[in-house]
């Protein structure tokens, strides 16, 4: 762009003017003055507008695009393989394996059988309000799903109202890549009157939840979600799912104090979910309490503490607690908030949690990861920063990857078997709980100090405002895996990515005209 050479002269106030002068120049220059200001008026808005255009429509994202080809490949410093070049892998007739082809089983009968109805609908909350959201099988959270090891799950989901389309998918659980149930990458989204059959294996036993993974920041927000447990029901055993419907904060369902009848001198394991998109700090008051599993992983050498847990958006805990007779209360943020568990009619005394947080990269003992990640064979950085410009012809402060802005963003390509180092950063001003689907990662090191603790594994890992995670995994679930952040609406404004293999095709698009819309 050329700089104006005339800037626009500012107005000049002449003093004499204002003096009756009979001798008035003839010629006032002003006719040809303005004329250039007009000019240097029209150069200035160009060099202005030119850029802007320019940004404007270089941000437009298609209508319809591939999840496969997004963005560039970023191969971690290991090997493109040949034959399967990022820009080919998506295309019709290459040889390569598709999403849809990489089911659960697909015989046997299911040990669990259930169906989840999806419908937009004005429920009331198990504590009394009157919400306009979404409800699964009539009430929200949905039904919680039980499962044991080793169990086959077949879910069939309904839409019966869910006008955007829904789809269920199982967060924490690294199902195979076609049941993981995100519009655009590895389904369909299911239209009104639409159904979807999903089947898996439950393989690890934990804390999980579901929750629909099209127009995710509304649908989710709105009630569309439930929990998922791997692991018999046993007396002693609260789920608290923590959500926020209309800005009235509840656990399972309940705004204020409620109570869960449990004997004194009980073992009660406590799974709290955080449905929500912020962190969340919980805690039991009353007694010292156990971390005994994060993200559906058991702590290994767990030790009592008294300490606050900091609780992403997305993550799971697993607190374990002897019930005292007077027994003993789980708060989820506000004193106000709370669930008393006891004997019946036992009220422990409400207050703040403790200042301390429990600090997992220390928290417990170590055990075998059972891999090597000074091994690794990819190396990739996810560094989360924030500059503002245009995404999708929007102005505003957007996200950024790499410095790059969604779409254009990295695609993390890995061969089955890898062994994969990842680095998160955030210089974004804003704290990111970041999720990678199909695995779990074990945290080495938080801003260089490395992990002393129980190995930590994670699904939903918050990486703080000027923080820096390391964190390893094996790529060992082959498919186009979502890696995003888990507060839905940074999400929807470009905080999310894909974990791919190479020769992954899937016949899916993402975008406007194909009504899928992931995020
Ligand atoms: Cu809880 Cu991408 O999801
Ligand atoms: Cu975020």
């Amino acid at each position: 762009m050329t700089e104006p050479k005339q800037p626009p002269e500012p107005e000049q106030t002449d003093p004499e003017r204002a003096d009756p002068q009979p001798a008035e120049p003839k010629q006032p220059p002003e006719p040809k003055k303005r004329r250039w200001g007009w000019l240097v008026a029209v150069g200035v808005a160009l060099a202005v507008l030119v850029p802007l255009g320019y940004l404007w429509a270089t941000s437009l994202v298609p209508g319809e695009y591939n999840p496969a080809e997004m963005g560039y490949a970023d191969y971690g410093g290991g090997p493109a393989a040949p034959g399967h070049d990022h820009d080919m892998a998506g295309m019709a007739g290459m040889s390569g394996t598709s999403v849809a082809d990489l089911t659960g089983p697909k015989t046997g009968i299911p040990n669990v059988n259930v169906t989840l109805t999806a419908r937009k609908q004005t429920f009331q909350l198990a504590s009394g309000e009157t919400i306009d959201g979404y409800t699964v099988n009539g009430t929200s959270p949905g039904p919680t799903i039980r499962a044991r090891v080793g169990d086959l799950i077949q879910v069939t989901f309904v839409n019966e109202s869910v006008k955007d389309g829904a789809t269920l998918h199982w967060h924490g659980i690294d199902v195979p890549n076609a049941e993981d149930g995100v519009a655009g990458v590895t389904q369909d989204a299911v239209p009104v009157g639409g159904k979807h059959v999903y089947r898996f294996k439950a393989e690890q036993a934990g804390t999980y939840w579901y929750h629909s993974h099209q127009v995710s920041s509304d649908e989710v927000k709105g009630g569309l979600f439930g929990p998922i447990v791997i692991a018999p029901a046993v007396p002693g055993e609260v789920v608290a799912a923590i959500h926020t419907y209309d800005g009235k904060r509840t656990i399972n369902g309940r705004t204020g104090a409620w109570q869960a009848d449990v004997p004194a001198g009980t073992a009660a394991r406590v799974r709290v979910i955080n449905t929500d998109n912020a962190i969340l700090r919980v805690g039991l008051l009353g007694t010292s309490y156990k971390v005994v599993a994060v993200d559906g992983r058991d702590v290994h050498g767990p030790t009592a503490t008294t300490a606050a847990y900091a609780l992403p958006a997305g993550g799971r805990v697993d607190l374990e607690a002897v019930v005292p007779a007077g027994g003993m209360r789980l708060i989820a943020g506000i004193p106000t908030l709370s669930l008393a568990i006891g004997p019946a009619g036992t009220n422990p005394p409400t207050a703040n949690l403790s200042a301390e947080t429990v600090d997992l990269l220390t928290y417990g003992t170590p055990a075998p990861i059972g891999f090597d990640p000074g091994q690794a064979n990819r190396d990739f950085q996810y560094r989360i920063g924030r500059r503002p410009g245009f995404l999708d012809g929007v102005p505003g402060l957007w996200w950024t990857i790499n410095g790059h802005k969604f779409p254009d963003v990295p695609m993390f390509m890995v061969a089955e078997g890898d062994v994969v180092r990842m680095t998160i950063s955030n210089t974004s001003g804003q704290a990111h709980p970041m999720h990678l689907h199909g695995h779990h990662a074990v945290v080495l090191s938080r801003n260089g100090a490395r992990a002393t603790g129980s190995p930590w594994w994670t699904d939903t890992l918050e990486v703080g405002n000027k923080e820096t995670y390391e964190i390893a995994f094996v790529a060992d679930n082959p498919g186009l895996w979502m890696d995003h952040c888990h507060n839905l609406p940074h999400a929807s404004q470009g905080l999310m990515t894909h974990l791919m293999y190479e020769g992954i095709t899937t016949p899916y698009r993402v975008g406007g005209d194909s009504g899928n819309k992931p995020e």
